[in-house]
């Protein structure tokens, strides 16, 4: 499927691997926008923009979601390993990977229920994972604007978010913008 590009969650610049912590924050915003997305889906499963609502937060789990979580997961690695060590980190690193695994199990359940339209066919009612995925995912986004991207922009050095951003672009098979 093709990356997300629906004017509602268009892709990051790709200069923003030179501030990784700036490009989470970013994306951030575009996880919040899916979640309006769902809760319009949950309100009203058959109006006349659930078509287009569901194929565009479906392109965004699909497609870029797995990278976000991905960039994070790298991201615990890297302030896990940064000196002095701290209990603080590690207990957020640790809750924060906690909630990935119940989120996975959330999303599974949203992509299911999401995947009626893309057989065309709106449901008379979407389900409950829905409106759980979207809370459970807005309190996440909320803790890792709160506690870990200060954390991150803190504990990082220049040398630890370059080499971090050109992970990032990496993993999405793009070059690092020089
Ligand atoms: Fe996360
Ligand atoms: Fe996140």
């Amino acid at each position: 499927m093709e990356r997300a590009g629906s004017g509602l969650i268009n892709p990051l610049p790709e200069n923003l691997f030179r501030r990784p912590i700036d490009y989470l924050q970013a994306d951030h915003r575009r996880i919040l926008r899916v979640c309006d997305l769902l809760d319009s889906l949950v309100v009203d499963p058959r109006s006349d923009a659930s078509f287009a609502s569901a194929n565009i937060a479906l392109a965004y789990l699909r497609a870029d979601l797995p990278l976000h979580i991905a960039d994070e997961e790298d991201l615990f690695h890297r302030l896990a390993a940064c000196f002095p060590p701290s209990d603080r980190v590690e207990s957020l690193i640790e809750t924060l990977e906690q909630e990935h695994g119940s989120n996975a199990v959330l999303l599974e359940r949203t992509e299911a229920a999401l995947s009626f339209y893309e057989a065309g066919s709106a449901p008379d009612d979407i389900g409950p994972a829905v409106a759980t995925f979207a809370e459970a995912k807005r309190q996440h986004v909320r803790l890792e604007n709160e506690r870990l991207l200060p954390l991150a922009r803190d504990r990082l050095g220049a040398d630890d978010c370059e080499a971090f951003g050109r992970s990032m672009a990496l993993r999405r098979r793009v070059p690092y913008p020089e």
